[in-house]
């Protein structure tokens, strides 16, 4: 058992940014802005950064038991969190994010897991504002807006809190006033978990050339009817709402979240055959229409751009 002053003492060492607002949208779900000591590091919309919590620090009720192990109690746990963006401010302006001191996440709190207990979400909702948590000091990441010129669609597709980076992406192309559609789709349980659904309805009311597509799977009127990411390509019905063609030359398809949606293939190094996963992902049904997988680290370019969550 730790002193608190033990604790103190942990927390002022590992720790370099602070909670300055906490949104939670339901229990299980937060908005929260963080702000380095140090000042927000250079980054891309997209990007992610890392957040961390120290083993010591208490775990929300209701989740799954952890087994600590001994000699780990003054660890830092860190994970990877995108960041995300309001898109509007409290006056319903475009956010002015490039002159903020903060950064967003959206953070889902996972209470069980099939391997190891959970380590950092069940201690990350404990935060309050005013708390004192670890900010990773360098964002990174490929997934990003660099590649889309102008005049292209863009898509993004994603799983409950994989729409984090796409909600920051898409204040991005609204501040530079993209010309192409832009087209967002978020596969949550329930509507519960769409904490930023009022800012995608503004924004469709106001943008002829933004559309925001929300889908349940657990919803009682979903019994016998769920529809995926997946089915939202192969029924037509997303080229239907683009109001245009999915063509791989002028489409970019951006895929966050569950890594299943996604379903990245692997190649089978002695004979270079793609296998793609059991379940269907959006990787493949794109490939059969020729989009190709964007690959910056391989120097191979595509229209698909994706980034997994585990
Ligand atoms: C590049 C990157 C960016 C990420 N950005 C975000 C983000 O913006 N918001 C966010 O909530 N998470 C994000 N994650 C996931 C995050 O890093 C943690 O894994 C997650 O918060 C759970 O942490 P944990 O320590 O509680 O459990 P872990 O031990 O890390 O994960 C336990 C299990 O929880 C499930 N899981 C993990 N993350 C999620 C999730 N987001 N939604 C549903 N199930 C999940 C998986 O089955 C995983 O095996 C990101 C991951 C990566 C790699
Ligand atoms: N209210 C709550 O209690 C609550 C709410 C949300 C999350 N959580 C917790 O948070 C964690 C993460 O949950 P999450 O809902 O954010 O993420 P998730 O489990 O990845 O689910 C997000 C969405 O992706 C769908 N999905 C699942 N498999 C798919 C596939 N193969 N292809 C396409 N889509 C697929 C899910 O549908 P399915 O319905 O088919 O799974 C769901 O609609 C869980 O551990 C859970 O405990 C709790």
């Amino acid at each position: 058992m730790m002193t608190a002053d033990e604790i103190t003492a942990l927390r002022s060492k590992h720790y370099n940014a602070t909670v300055v607002s906490l949104r939670t949208t339901n229990p299980d779900l937060m908005v929260v802005r963080v702000k380095p000591d140090v000042g927000v590091p250079p980054h891309k919309a997209g990007q992610y950064s890392t957040l961390g919590m120290g083993q010591w620090e208490g775990r929300a009720p209701n989740c799954q038991e952890e087994t600590p192990k001994p000699g780990e109690e003054k660890k830092l746990i860190r994970r990877a969190y995108s960041i995300s963006c309001s898109i509007l401010d409290e006056r319903g302006e475009l956010f002015d994010q490039a002159n903020s001191d903060s950064l967003e996440f959206y953070i889902v709190l996972v209470r069980q897991s099939d391997g190891q207990a959970p380590a950092l979400t069940p201690r990350l909702f404990l935060l309050e504002e005013g708390s004192r948590v670890f900010l990773g000091e360098k964002i990174a990441g490929h997934y990003n807006l660099e590649p889309v010129k102008p005049t292209d669609n863009v898509i993004f597709l994603s799983t409950g809190t994989g729409e984090a980076p796409h909600n920051y992406m898409t204040w991005e192309l609204l501040r530079r006033g993209h010309q192409g559609k832009i087209l967002s789709a978020c596969c949550v349980r329930y509507r519960q978990d769409l904490g930023y659904l009022p800012t995608h309805e503004t924004l469709m009311s106001r943008h002829a050339n933004y559309t925001y597509l929300s889908l349940t799977t657990r919803e009682a009127v979903n019994t016998g009817h769920k529809v995926y990411i997946q089915d939202l390509i192969t029924s037509g019905q997303l080229e239907e709402r683009l109001g245009d063609t999915l063509d791989a030359e002028r489409t970019h398809v951006y895929l966050c979240g569950n890594p299943k949606m996604i379903g990245v293939p692997t190649v089978e190094r002695a004979t270079g055959n793609v296998i793609y996963p059991e379940t269907l992902g959006v990787v493949e049904i794109l490939e059969r229409r020729g989009f190709r997988i964007d690959q910056p680290a391989l120097k191979k370019k595509g229209t698909i751009h994706f980034e997994e969550y585990w």
